[in-house]
């Protein structure tokens, strides 16, 4: 058994924060959400996982992967020259995946679940794709099943306008090598790419097994930043474990917070769950639940909530900052001598939202 990685694409959704960085690389809880994903592979007994990258972000992402240096895992890298679509991201992998079945797993998915028993079923009735469902309260934002009792999928339809049903495709399936006779099958859609719904619908038309398993646990498609947020509030939520040893003074820590030891705090309050990276100094200041503090940031006399920050990030002297996606190495500092004017320098795609 083999797994195919999806890491490349362009992340438009995610700008400016994709600008300069792979999407699949942004931290939920200091920790990329590619990562999340390898886990998730590797905890199957997947041990040969190919990663596909773009020319732009794909040398970072091959970078942090390697850095990381835990996995126990062959892995290769398989350059996608443009974002054709995630079917042109199996068709360029051929020479990787060869005749093997294999997971296929989008690199900015996050679910709250291990796989085992999806991957089960699959070893079990060993269909030409099993596809990973969840039910949504808004499916016309997404692709969308339609299943039989058994749990047999009759249809596909991408972003429908008048859903079939509330089953969204997570992003998560399983394919037998007959995908790759189905994607040979299939042309450019109206957006340009080879879609992996066209082929799957292929094997529909083939009358070839096509199986669906729905997802009870949430699921987070990390795509903008109201997706993000939602996903480090959740992950915080549910696997974040207290673990103070940075030093502090005059402070009070409560709650489930991480602070490592190169960290420091001093006349501030932190209440979790919050995550807090190396190398960090929090003065003056309140930093309150849902909060991923990335590494080397520096908050002095400022309030902070429900934020995520990238590495390297300055917050001074802000009163209160609140549902906020800040990029790697920014600065938001107030000065508090007249005249009140805002002076910024901001990259392309920025949004700043001033009351
Ligand atoms: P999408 O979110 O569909 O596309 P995108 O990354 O280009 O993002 P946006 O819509 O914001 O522009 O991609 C899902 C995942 O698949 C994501 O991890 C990127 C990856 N992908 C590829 O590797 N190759 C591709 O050709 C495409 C379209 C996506």
């Amino acid at each position: 058994m083999k797994a195919l990685v999806l890491s490349g694409g362009k992340g438009t959704r995610l700008r400016p924060i994709t600008h300069t960085g792979a999407k699949q690389l942004v931290p939920i809880a200091n920790k990329p959400i590619l990562f999340y994903v390898l886990e998730n592979i590797i905890r199957l007994g997947i041990d040969d996982i190919g990663i596909v990258i773009a020319p732009e972000t794909g040398e970072a992402v091959r970078q942090a992967v390697e850095n990381a240096n835990k996995w126990g895992a062959n892995i290769d890298y398989i350059l996608q020259p443009e974002p054709a679509g995630l079917a042109h991201a199996v068709k360029i992998s051929r020479s990787f995946l060869k005749d093997s079945p294999f997971l296929m797993y989008l690199g900015d998915n996050l679910i709250g679940a291990d796989l085992r028993q999806f991957y089960q079923r699959f070893l079990k009735e060993m269909p030409d794709a099993l596809i990973l469902l969840k039910k949504v309260p808004d499916p016309s934002r997404f692709g969308v099943a339609e299943i039989d009792e058994l749990g047999q999928v009759l249809r596909l339809i991408e972003k429908p306008k008048q859903p079939p049903s509330d089953l969204a495709l997570v992003g998560i399936y399983m394919f037998s090598s007959k995908i790759h006779e189905a994607i040979e099958h299939i042309r450019p859609s109206f957006r340009g790419e080879l879609e992996i719904t066209d082929a799957i619908q292929r094997l529909l038309d083939w009358n070839c097994p096509v199986l669906s398993y729905i997802l009870k646990e949430w699921w987070l498609d990390t795509g903008k930043k109201d997706d993000l947020l939602e996903a480090n509030t959740i992950v915080l939520d549910k696997w974040i474990e207290r673990d103070v040893q940075g030093k502090t003074k005059n402070s009070v820590i409560s709650g489930r917070v991480v602070l490592p030891s190169s960290s420091h705090v001093i006349n501030s309050q932190i209440r979790g769950p919050v995550v807090i990276g190396e190398d960090v100094l929090i003065k003056n200041s309140f930093i309150g639940p849902f909060t991923s503090i990335g590494h080397r940031s520096k908050i002095i006399n400022a309030s902070l909530e429900h934020c995520v920050l990238l590495d390297g990030v300055e917050v001074i002297n802000i009163e209160r900052l609140e549902d906020a996606l800040i990029g790697k190495h920014s600065r938001i500092v107030k000065n508090s001598t007249p005249p009140k004017a805002l002076k910024l320098m901001i990259g392309d795609d920025s949004i700043v939202e001033i009351p």
